[in-house]
């Protein structure tokens, strides 16, 4: 049956590429064979899977062997509670691997893992430990485990099995084969001659299948989508292994050693669709898990390793530094370059690939009323697929759809094809209705990390249209390489390259920009989903005006973010920002119609990429009524500031102004013109320390607000770096060259000098803080400068890269 299904597909998946023949099928050939294995179980430690549904997946969890209590502190998933002097990547790139270290406190050990890749698609993962001094005689076990998910699917001995388990120095060696992967071998060694396996004496083992000197194994069947509970698997194991010696040995005088009772019992020869194998070290210990695909025509070996090692680090230097050409005063000490190059790292570190299905409630509707906390009641939909980085391995690890517009900034400097890939697989998740859940928990591990009352997704709900920005940003970079390259007319005049088939897509991380015709392809994919998600924005998010007898310049562009509730507005994502009192039909948000105008100038500029004048004209007609808009609604003059509006107690037009992030999203997101004289107020506003100008960044709200730090104080006083970036952004945009000149020789000088400095604090902070703690984190104290809230925050945090590129002064 197995042998006559592989070549059935291997017929249908060529003929498919044939018909999706020229540039776009050998692109996407080579980018998904360059994609298709990482480190996409970024809630784990240690988690490599391929960007396939049910596949074979693998990890490592360890944990102290000499202490029974130690089954509650296994190391497997991230976790910030652990006493870690940091965790993460060195280098990592998901196309060629990278080096990872977690530094234990608590067990005084430093487990790293070097992971790499070939390009015929091979991988292998050489794990060490490094135990710190005093430490060097405790014993650590480690355990590997793989499944191989999916229909027709096998993994078995090639080493046979051995029921007291495998002596030093033998590796287990399996072989498989699935669909989607054909045959491949999997060699877990044993390491280097210097490895000391745990020894004991006899009289410490109750069984002679329990010497930890022994590399011991299990195998066992679980239903597809369960192998992530391994941990849990090990432990009922663990409780049924020792109840039964409790009974068989209950008269014995021996004391068996802690290291002893925790060894797997080498059941099951190898059969099962899970499989563990355990090793115990004391001391340095080294050795390596090698996957080897059957076709391939260069095997990895442990010999091999050490020179793939060394290439990985220095592929992922210089592509890190010709992406990022660090600037002053950031390029004269090699602490920044490796901060720079650490947390960038982590950023693609958070890359995952989820599968499954998640929760959505499609029938209750929003309670605008009360606006009382309703109880979404979802059914499962699905399932999707998502390749996504995430805000934080340890607290966030799923997609998220206001966080991901960020971390894709800096990663669209450095490879963009591996940004494109993101994005698409976002919009793809679109519906017919054109909505995207802002929180994507696909599948039960994803689920096992959210509590209960946020599973469940509301197609009423919005979140800011982040990724929007990148897509922008991705056409004006295409559009400068195109201008360099001394093109006269649009994108729809490609390089007229014959025979696609022969190119080499190895070493390119900007294919779309090299070959213009893919952007196209890319675009018109697109396209009409985002047309989709753009109406559904402009539709579930309108604002009222005639209702009220507003009478703005345009009578249809005002918006509303829908779904708040008294304390939160959690769809605008400054959850405890203050906005209205009383929430009402009313408030129109000025936050949400800045978003709407930089989603507008997105479009028109995809529309006009793609030659469709006419939507082209739609879109900028739009654009041009929402900045009036913003005017017309939002000025309010007594503040001196852009505000959101609701009605007052006699339901009149009211502003309701609170300073900080959400009176500078039209300047934030490009909304007013370079000659708006408000830009002076703005530019005052970022700039004063009694307001929001922090040695640390620039702070949320304004010290001088009665609500600043008040409150659960999220959104009410911290530095967020998404938002100091786009001040950054901004503060450049509006004040070099020819938008400058327009601003006043003042104004423009407290520009400079506000960036100036803006950009030093930020830097010097977050490192700062990063040297002492090993981490970067999801907020900032406005006062001591301290990091808060979530550890491990390479999301949007790790943008203070970006602002490193960016020039040191206006
Ligand atoms: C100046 O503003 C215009 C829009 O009016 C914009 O297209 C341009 O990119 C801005 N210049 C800079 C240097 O950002
Ligand atoms: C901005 O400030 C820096 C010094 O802080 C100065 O060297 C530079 O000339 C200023 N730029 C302009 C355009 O004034
Ligand atoms: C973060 O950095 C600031 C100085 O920039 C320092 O005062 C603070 O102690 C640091 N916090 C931590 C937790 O290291």
């Amino acid at each position: 049956m197995l042998l006559i299904l592989v070549p059935l597909v291997l017929f249908v998946v060529s003929s498919v590429c044939a018909l999706e023949n020229g540039i776009v099928g050998s692109y996407n050939k080579a980018i998904k064979e360059s994609l298709l294995w990482g480190a996409y179980r970024p809630n784990a430690y240690v988690g490599i899977r391929p960007r396939l549904p049910h596949s074979l997946i693998s990890g490592l969890f360890w944990f102290n062997a000499d202490d029974m209590n130690s089954m509650n502190s296994i190391r497997h998933y991230c976790d910030q509670n652990l006493d870690f002097q940091g965790f993460g990547w060195e280098h990592y790139d998901p196309r060629f691997g990278g080096c990872q270290v977690m530094r234990d406190n608590e067990l005084g050990i430093d487990i790293s893992t070097d992971f790499v890749k070939t390009d015929d698609g091979n991988w292998a993962l050489r794990v060490r430990g490094t135990p710190r001094k005093g430490y060097e005689t405790k014993t650590i076990s480690i355990i590997y485990y793989t499944s191989l998910e999916g229909p027709n699917s096998m993994l078995a001995s090639a080493t046979g099995y051995k029921d007291e388990g495998f002596p030093p120095g033998q590796s287990i060696k399996l072989f498989g084969q699935s669909m989607e992967l054909g045959g491949f071998d999997l060699d877990i060694t044993d390491g280097p001659s210097t490895n000391v396996h745990k020894r004991i004496k006899k009289s410490q083992m109750l069984e002679p299948d329990m010497n930890p000197r022994m590399t011991h194994y299990m195998s066992l069947n679980v239903p597809d989508d369960n192998a992530w509970k391994v941990t849990d698997i090990y432990g009922v194991l663990l409780q049924d292994s020792i109840k039964q010696l409790a009974e068989k040995h209950h008269q014995t005088s021996r004391t068996p050693d802690p290291s002893s009772l925790f060894t797997l019992r080498n059941l099951n020869h190898f059969e099962g669709n899970l499989h563990m194998v355990q090793k115990f070290f004391t001391g340095e210990f080294e050795f390596d898990i090698i996957y080897n695909s059957g076709e391939s025509e260069t095997k990895i070996t442990s010999e091999s390793i050490p020179g793939l090692i060394k290439e990985t680090r220095k592929k992922f230097d210089d592509k890190f530094e010709t992406a990022f050409d660090i600037q002053e005063p950031f390029n004269s000490d090699t602490k920044y370059t490796t901060f720079a190059k650490e947390t960038f790292a982590n950023l693609l570190g958070g890359i995952g690939y989820y599968y499954g299905d998640h929760l959505v409630d499609r029938h209750s509707e929003l309670n605008e009323e009360t606006y009382d906390q309703i109880k979404l009641d979802g059914t499962l939909e699905g399932p999707f697929e998502l390749f996504t980085s995430c805000p934080s391995r340890t607290f966030f690890p799923r997609g998220f759809y206001w966080d991901e517009g960020f971390h894709l900034i800096p990663m669209l400097d450095y490879d963009v094809d591996i940004t494109l890939e993101i994005l698409k697989s976002w919009f793809d998740l679109i519906d017919d209705d054109g909505w995207i859940a802002r929180e994507q928990i696909l599948g039960p591990e994803a689920r096992s990390k959210v509590p209960e009352e946020f599973q469940v997704q509301s197609p009423k709900i919005a979140n800011p249209p982040t990724m929007m920005l990148v897509f922008a940003k991705l056409l004006s970079k295409a559009k400068e390489a195109q201008d360099s390259r001394g093109f006269d007319s649009g994108l729809e005049e490609p390089e007229q390259v014959l025979e696609y088939g022969d190119l080499d897509f190895k070493d390119i991380s900007d294919a779309h920009i090299k070959y213009p015709e893919l952007l196209l392809d890319y675009s018109e994919h697109i396209y009409p989903k985002l047309q989709l998600h753009y109406n559904w924005f402009r539709k579930t998010q309108k604002g009222e005006l005639d209702e009220f007898d507003r009478k703005p310049y345009s009578n249809i562009e005002a918006y509303r973010w829908s779904g708040r509730s008294y304390t939160h507005c959690l769809p605008s994502g400054l959850d405890d920002y203050p906005r209205a009192p009383v929430p009402d039909l009313a408030e129109l948000n000025v936050d949400l119609i800045s978003w709407m105008g930089i989603m507008t100038r997105a479009m028109k500029e995809i529309a006009q990429l793609l030659g469709k004048s006419e939507d082209a004209a739609k879109y900028q007609k739009i654009e041009h009524d929402i900045q009036q808009n913003i005017e017309d609604l939002h000025w309010s003059e007594d503040d001196k500031a852009y505000c959101d509006v609701s009605v007052n107690k006699h339901d009149d037009d009211a502003f309701f102004c609170f300073k900080g992030y959400v009176s500078l999203f039209p300047f934030l997101l490009k909304q007013m013109a370079p000659e708006n004289p408000h830009l002076k107020d703005i530019l005052e506003l970022i700039s004063d320390p009694e307001q929001l100008f922090s040695p640390y960044g620039i702070r949320s709200l304004s010290k001088e607000d009665p609500l600043y730090k008040t409150g659960e104080n999220y959104w009410r006083s911290p530095i967020w770096y998404n938002i100091n970036y786009l001040v950054l952004d901004a503060l450049r945009y509006y004040a070099t060259g020819e938008n400058g000149s327009k601003l006043d020789e003042s104004t423009r000088q407290l520009a400079n000098e506000t960036y100036t400095q803006l950009r030093i604090n930020l830097v010097d902070n977050c490192l700062d803080n990063w040297s002492k703690t090993g981490y970067l984190f999801e907020q900032y104290d406005d006062v001591t400068g301290s990091g808060q809230r979530s550890k491990h925050f390479t999301g949007w945090t790790a943008l203070v890269v970006s602002m490193m590129k960016m020039p040191p002064t206006l």
